[in-house]
């Protein structure tokens, strides 16, 4: 695979090869933000289809990323130009059923970007990416879910990551529970899922929204959800209700250095 500079910014580039995985007559396609696959709104409910070149209004604003709607496809782009990427996405045909989205720290501050109040300025921000935004299959993608697409996202913008330079992947906004409620909990999947990629705790705070508030959501009764995802949902407001989802958030980081390093140890201790 061809690593070459991209010497107007002293960046490398790489372009992990799309992974597919097929299941029941299913063919999903995981692999960078592309050219013709550049993201051109908020995937706050996906899955969607992308209206390339369609002018989102300024109405249309993302409360996601922060970044006013008709914006988004010019933002997006400047990262992949100027960083060489910023986001994977998962496909099934034109349907994009999620999104990975990842940016440069710097940039995530100067642009007061998701969960940017939280991001101290640390050593070495200027190699550390931030994840801004996970969202996959949030509604009506049940099928999808539970096969690999999630864990795939991830791992290749660890992979990416690691091959372009970054030494560090952090992300804020980390809540401690709610999985089962996976298609709102936020844009950011709770630790259980990080901490299977060897991300590590940085900071821990109160959660920004009281959980009465998170009841409130949860007790929404979307028809776009099954009988079975309601039920969760009434499982999910019980348990907050009891006190068993802890009131917390984390920040993580993952140390792609670290990493490399002890591979490399591990290799040579074999
Ligand atoms: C977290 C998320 C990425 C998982 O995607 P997925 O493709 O279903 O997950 P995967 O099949 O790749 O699973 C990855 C790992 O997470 C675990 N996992 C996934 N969903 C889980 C759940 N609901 N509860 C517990 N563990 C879960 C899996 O067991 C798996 O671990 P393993 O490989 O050790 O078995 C997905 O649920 C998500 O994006 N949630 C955010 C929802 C959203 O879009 N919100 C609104 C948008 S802003």
């Amino acid at each position: 695979m061809a690593i070459i500079r991209l010497e107007r910014y002293g960046m490398k580039t790489y372009h992990p090869e799309p992974k597919v995985i097929k299941f029941d007559n299913t063919n999903v396609t995981v692999k960078m933000m592309d050219d013709s696959w550049i993201i051109d709104q908020c995937i706050g409910h996906s899955p969607f289809i992308p209206k390339q070149g369609y002018v989102w209004k300024h109405e249309d604003r993302c409360t996601r990323l922060l970044i006013p709607g008709d914006q988004y496809e010019d933002t997006m782009r400047f990262f992949r130009d100027t960083y060489g990427n910023a986001a994977v996405i998962a496909w099934d045909g034109n349907v994009a059923l999620g999104h990975i989205i990842f940016v440069p720290k710097a940039e995530a501050r100067k642009r007061k970007m998701l969960f940017h109040e939280r991001m101290p300025a640390s050593a070495g921000d200027d190699k550390t990416l931030v994840v801004e935004a996970v969202a996959f299959c949030s509604i009506g993608g049940q099928k999808y879910r539970r096969r690999g697409i999630g864990r795939a996202m991830a791992e290749m913008m660890i992979d990416w990551a690691s091959q372009t330079g970054w030494a560090k992947i952090q992300i804020f906004g980390v809540t401690s529970g709610l999985f089962p409620g996976d298609w709102r909990d936020s844009c950011m999947p709770p630790k259980s899922f990080w901490q299977k990629f060897g991300f590590q705790v940085i900071g821990q705070t109160r959660v920004n929204k009281s959980l009465r508030d998170v009841i409130d959501i949860v007790g929404e009764d979307d028809p776009r959800h099954s009988e079975a995802e309601r039920r969760q949902k009434q499982e999910i407001k019980v348990q907050l209700q009891q006190g068993l989802i802890p009131e917390e958030e984390w920040a993580y980081d993952f140390d792609l250095e670290k990493s490399l390093t002890n591979a490399f140890v591990n290799i040579l201790k074999k």
